[in-house]
């Protein structure tokens, strides 16, 4: 193991009905408030009545800003900005998915900052101060609700960026399953596509003797793939959203990591992808992370090998080591498709116009690359394994 420390501050409120728990979280928030969601998905299914009743019960002044996008843009958190500084917000509530979230941590940091909030997001400033702010989450994928990221687009530049501060954790956040009910079948899947991706990029390390971590990641992977394939068939399963909303959340609030390396080279990649073409992050992981595999197993391949025998129980019969990797990595390609999810970048008419800027986005930050360090050669390989 590597040394490691590990701090979470976010107060998980999970469960049915725990939406009551919202009247409590916000009293000690003072009187005025901004309301972030997204396209409407929480009119449709009642939330955002049962929001407002709460806040009206509280006497709580609201402020709304809605139509957060799915890859939330910078114009957007910037129109938060400005209706949160005008109205002399105390509180941030996200109801909605992860891209809701992650404009509030945004919203948060650039309220409190003087220049452009981008600064902040490209890395060039560090946040100093962050107005509060809560949510309810409707959609497993991220795990947002329970940790520091936010990856927002800067749509002028086609720049999707991640970034975190030890201020960007919510406060709280409510996670009810039965508010899960109405995601469709295929964003359904996105989520189950990235919460898996997130579980890989700690797993895949090289990090010596990490035998509890290696099980966490890999009872999370089996508790996912056997409750996926019955979600899919039965949106409206209690059980099933249960069990997903919760693994979504213990995939992405960083204990996995605890005392090994993240790896993060793939979410990269991906990320350069819906940059340029505005795709589901979870569609361009289930494209991608078969092929970032197949380019970097042979640096461990004991690694890849124990990832086929213990998550996807390949049987090693007549097999050399490689062979059971690559078993393992073809088992988790028809997995996803099996679900549905699509496997190559044809499915969102990408083809190979845009593969060196997506390359050159991808290594935005100088270096990529832990498990092995990847060029911006190694990229363009993984891109075009993809097409
Ligand atoms: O906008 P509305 O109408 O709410 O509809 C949304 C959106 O169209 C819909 N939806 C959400 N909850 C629903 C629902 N529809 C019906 N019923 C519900 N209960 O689902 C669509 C997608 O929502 P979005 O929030 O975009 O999905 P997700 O949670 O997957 O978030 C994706 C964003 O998070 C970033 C991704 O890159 C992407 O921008 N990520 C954030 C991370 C983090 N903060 O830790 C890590 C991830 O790796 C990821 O990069
Ligand atoms: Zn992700």
């Amino acid at each position: 193991m590597q040394k490691f420390s590990y701090q979470n501050p976010v107060k998980l409120i999970f469960g049915k009905g725990q939406l009551e728990q919202l009247k409590n979280e916000l009293a000690p928030y003072g009187k005025k408030l901004l309301l972030v969601y997204g396209g409407g998905s929480i009119k449709r299914n009642g939330l955002y009545d049962e929001v407002h009743s709460i806040l009206r019960d509280l006497g709580v002044e609201v402020t709304e800003l809605s139509g957060v996008e799915p890859n939330p843009r910078l114009s957007t958190v910037q129109k938060g900005i400005e209706l949160g500084r005008k109205n002399e917000v105390d509180f941030i509530l996200a109801v909605g998915g992860g891209s809701v979230l992650d404009c509030v941590k945004a919203i948060a940091v650039g309220l409190k900052y003087e220049g452009n909030v981008w600064d902040i997001i490209s890395g060039a400033a560090q946040a100093k101060e962050a107005a509060p702010f809560g949510a309810v989450l409707t959609l497993a994928a991220t795990g947002s609700e329970m940790n520091n990221n936010s990856v927002i687009t800067n749509w002028d530049t086609k720049e999707k960026l991640g970034w975190s501060s030890p201020l960007s954790y919510p406060a709280f956040s409510i996670l009810d399953p039965v508010y899960t009910f109405t995601v469709p079948k295929d964003q359904t899947v996105y989520g189950i596509v990235d919460m898996m991706s997130h579980i890989f990029e700690q797993y895949f390390h090289h990090v010596p003797n990490t035998p509890l971590q290696d099980r966490f990641c890999e009872s999370l992977l089996k508790t996912v793939m056997e409750t996926a394939p019955k979600l899919i068939e039965d949106l409206e399963n209690y059980e099933y959203r249960e069990t997903i909303l919760y693994c979504g959340t213990i995939a992405l609030n960083k204990s996995l990591g605890m005392g090994t390396q993240g790896e993060w080279s793939t979410h990269e990649i991906e990320h350069a992808v819906s940059a340029v073409y505005d795709i589901p992050h979870g569609g361009g992981l289930a494209i991608l992370f078969p092929n970032w595999m197949k380019h970097v197993m042979d640096e461990n391949i004991g690694r890849f090998k124990q990832f086929a025998l213990r998550v996807f129980d390949v049987d090693p019969a007549g097999k050399t080591d490689k062979e059971i990797a690559l078993a393992g990595i073809d088992a988790l390609r028809a997995f996803w498709s099996s679900l549905g999810a699509p496997s190559r970048l044809a499915d969102y008419g990408i083809g190979e116009e845009n593969i060196e800027l997506m390359a050159q986005k991808a290594m935005s930050k100088g270096k990529l690359g832990v498990f092995k360090k990847l060029t911006k050669e190694d990229i363009v390989q993984i891109y075009r394994a993809s097409l």
